[in-house]
């Protein structure tokens, strides 16, 4: 795949040799255009390095025009991304000038473009940038992000470029530049993030869960090629475009909401943390403090994983074992107990597991195992995906037979 990347002057353009890596990492061919102000957030040496092509960012550079002019980049391109896209270049877009090179081959490229906003929560939620969303999202702009979190600026909000690989993924996923399309009109269920299980109308009880993996899980599904639909806790996440995305809050809603989205699902990945137990009942007002303690009866929150596994249809089933201690023993006995195909175990504590981005799991199933090193939750997603779609395929049997080939073949 031929990609422009297009930078523009946003403190996240540090995070450009990344993307790039990223990119190429799946194969892709990227050509970098900056514009004047980015080469005040990197240099040109770096991007050259890292995507082995001679940066471009002057529309009036001759040589560089006659080599390649830039009708030709916009032709030569298989999709556009501008990561990080300042409000201003989003502003210049809507516009429809074209006073730089990169605005210039927006303006005349017919191959998808997609931008990865970054900036202040404050410039984010202006309703001028909010406008230009709109009307590039209109104009079938992807608009991958932005995510919520903490700031360059030190404060909180919505405007994080989202992270190189999770762009890169989203990227190759809008554009048709998928995997090998291992999950290709098949439907696929995931859950992720915590549930909140209210305990007045302004307590409830969750756990640490951030959704990063399920959400990792998901994207990685549709990049290859499946249909799914993700229900989700609540968790500070850009929805990943693509995909149905379900909110929900609690543990029954998570069921409810599962319930109706597996009909006619083949596979059905559990990777959010629901609550095993719930306030008995959900008290009307606000508790007041009044004495030195107080208790709170609980009970029994359905358990998902094993109401799906044991459907007459079930889809084939994927369970998460998140656990502190003994973890490969805790969850094989998950797995057979609850009669999963396969289960996804990951160790969790403050030092690993939940709300980073990165993560090591082991996936077992019946008769075997598989280990996968740390690495950014993004990449094990892909990882777990593939071996998930060879071992949906094998017990679907000969129907994939073709597939199957392509995989061992990649293995
Ligand atoms: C230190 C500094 C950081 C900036 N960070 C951002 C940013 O993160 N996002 C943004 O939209 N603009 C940011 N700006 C403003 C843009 O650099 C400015 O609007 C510029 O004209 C963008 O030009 P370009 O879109 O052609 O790259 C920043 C400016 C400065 C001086």
């Amino acid at each position: 795949m031929n990609i422009v990347l297009g930078i523009t002057g946003g403190i996240a353009a540090y995070k450009a040799p990344d993307i790039v890596r990223r990119l190429r990492e799946r194969g892709a061919e990227v050509q970098i255009v900056m514009t004047a102000s980015a080469e005040e957030f990197v240099t040109g040496t770096a991007l050259q390095a890292v995507s082995g092509k001679p940066i471009r960012s002057n529309l009036w550079d001759k040589e560089a025009e006659a080599a390649m002019s830039h009708i030709e980049l916009a032709r030569w391109a298989d999709v556009v991304l501008i990561a990080p896209a300042t409000a201003e270049v989003m502003a210049r877009i809507v516009s429809g000038g074209a006073p730089d090179l990169l605005t210039t081959i927006c303006l005349a490229t017919e191959a998808p473009i997609a931008l990865a906003p970054a900036m202040n929560h404050v410039m984010w939620n202006n309703p001028a940038t909010q406008a230009n969303r709109e009307v590039l999202e209109e104009r079938g702009i992807h608009i991958i992000g932005p995510g919520i979190g903490s700031q360059a600026c030190g404060e909180e909000g919505a405007g994080r470029m989202l992270e190189p690989d999770l762009i890169a993924i989203t990227v190759f996923n809008l554009t048709g530049g998928k995997g090998e399309g291992l999950l290709e009109g098949r439907k696929v269920v995931v859950t992720a993030g915590p549930t909140r299980e209210a305990i007045d109308p302004v307590r409830y009880i969750t756990n640490r869960s951030s959704g990063k993996m399920g959400y990792a899980v998901a994207t990685a599904a549709a990049a290859q090629g499946a249909d799914v639909v993700l229900i989700s806790g609540p968790v500070s996440l850009a929805e990943p475009p693509g995909l149905e995305v379900i909110k929900v809050e609690s543990a029954m809603d998570m069921h409810a909401a599962t319930h109706e989205a597996i009909d006619a699902a083949h596979i059905f990945i559990a990777a959010a943390a629901v609550a095993d137990y719930r306030p008995v009942a959900i008290v009307e007002q606000k508790i007041k403090k009044k004495s030195e303690s107080m208790s709170l009866e609980l009970t029994r929150c359905p358990d998902i994983l094993a109401s799906v596994a044991d459907l007459d249809a079930a889809p084939f089933t994927v369970g998460f074992a998140a656990e502190t201690e003994n973890l490969i023993k805790h969850a094989r006995g998950k797995l057979e107990k609850k009669k999963l195909d396969m289960i996804v175990a990951n160790r969790v504590g403050r030092d690993c597991g939940f709300d980073r981005d990165d993560n090591a799991v082991t996936v077992l199933w019946s008769d075997g195992e598989k280990s996968f090193p740390t690495s950014s939750k993004v990449e094990l997603a892909h990882d777990v995906i593939e071996l998930v779609a060879e071992h949906f395929f094998a017990k679907r049997g000969s129907e994939t037979q073709s597939r199957l080939t392509v995989i061992s073949n990649n293995d």
